[in-house]
């Protein structure tokens, strides 16, 4: 990591600590997003790294799920989404940094995939069950743990029954009570958030992530029952 990222993380984790201490958690996004799209700039934001999530394309290397409804939440530039897209998945996309969607949709023209502004604690209601496949990657890691749960159950609440959600996040340990964010790590027994409402653990990975020391990842994969 360079030191100018190194300014950066450092500046945008102050920012999502000031707006969970201020009570709005969401707030320092779209500001960020903006600053950096100023400066033409989408390396100055930590988490873009203008490909997809690699611990993703890996689930999907592996798993091969056949191209159905998926929803990309907090989709951030779209990488994950335009990805989907290219694999044959039908992709709508959300997020609620308005200048993330329509950097999105200038990034990628000529897209397959339906960007929409939207907050995962206020969900369109004809979203609710919609979704084959969920992708979460990172998202509810960035908002405080006393968010945790009501944030995993709006995010669960979108899969189809028979469907399934994939999330990435980074790991903690379930003794560590009182980890510095954001991000603000998953322990496994918060992962297990997703499995709320008629939702099953179908896999759970802990990966050690080789290209940044000490750090673990969480792939958890969550399943709706199907009807009867
Ligand atoms: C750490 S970033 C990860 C972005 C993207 N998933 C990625 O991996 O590059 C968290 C994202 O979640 C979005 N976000 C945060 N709270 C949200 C909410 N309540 N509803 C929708 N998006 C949200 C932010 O705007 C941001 O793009």
């Amino acid at each position: 990591m360079d030191e100018r990222e190194r300014q950066c993380r450092i500046a945008a984790s102050r920012a999502g600590r000031r707006a969970a201490a201020a009570g709005d958690s969401t707030a320092w996004f779209d500001p960020l997003y903006r600053a950096a799209r100023e400066a033409d700039a989408p390396a100055d934001i930590p988490w873009v790294d203008q490909r997809p999530n690699r611990f993703l394309m890996q689930w999907l290397d592996r798993a091969m799920p056949a191209p159905c409804r998926a929803c990309v939440v907090g989709c951030g530039l779209g990488d994950d989404a335009e990805e989907l897209a290219r694999r044959g998945f039908n992709v709508t996309a959300f997020d609620i940094s308005p200048t993330a969607i329509d950097w999105c949709r200038e990034r990628h023209a000529a897209t397959a995939v339906d960007y929409a502004v939207a907050d995962f604690n206020n969900l369109p209601a004809a979203w609710r069950g919609a979704f084959d496949l969920v992708v979460e990657v990172y998202n509810v890691q960035a908002l405080p743990l006393a968010e945790r749960a009501i944030s995993s159950a709006a995010l669960s609440s979108l899969v189809a029954r028979g469907g399934r959600l994939v999330a990435v996040c980074r790991g903690r340990s379930d003794e560590e009570s009182d980890p510095k964010g954001p991000p603000w790590p998953f322990s496994p027994k918060e992962m297990a958030l997703f499995a709320t409402e008629g939702m099953t653990e179908e896999s759970f990975e802990i990966i050690d992530d080789p290209d940044d020391e000490g750090v673990v990842r969480f792939l958890g994969v969550y399943r709706r029952v199907p009807a009867d």
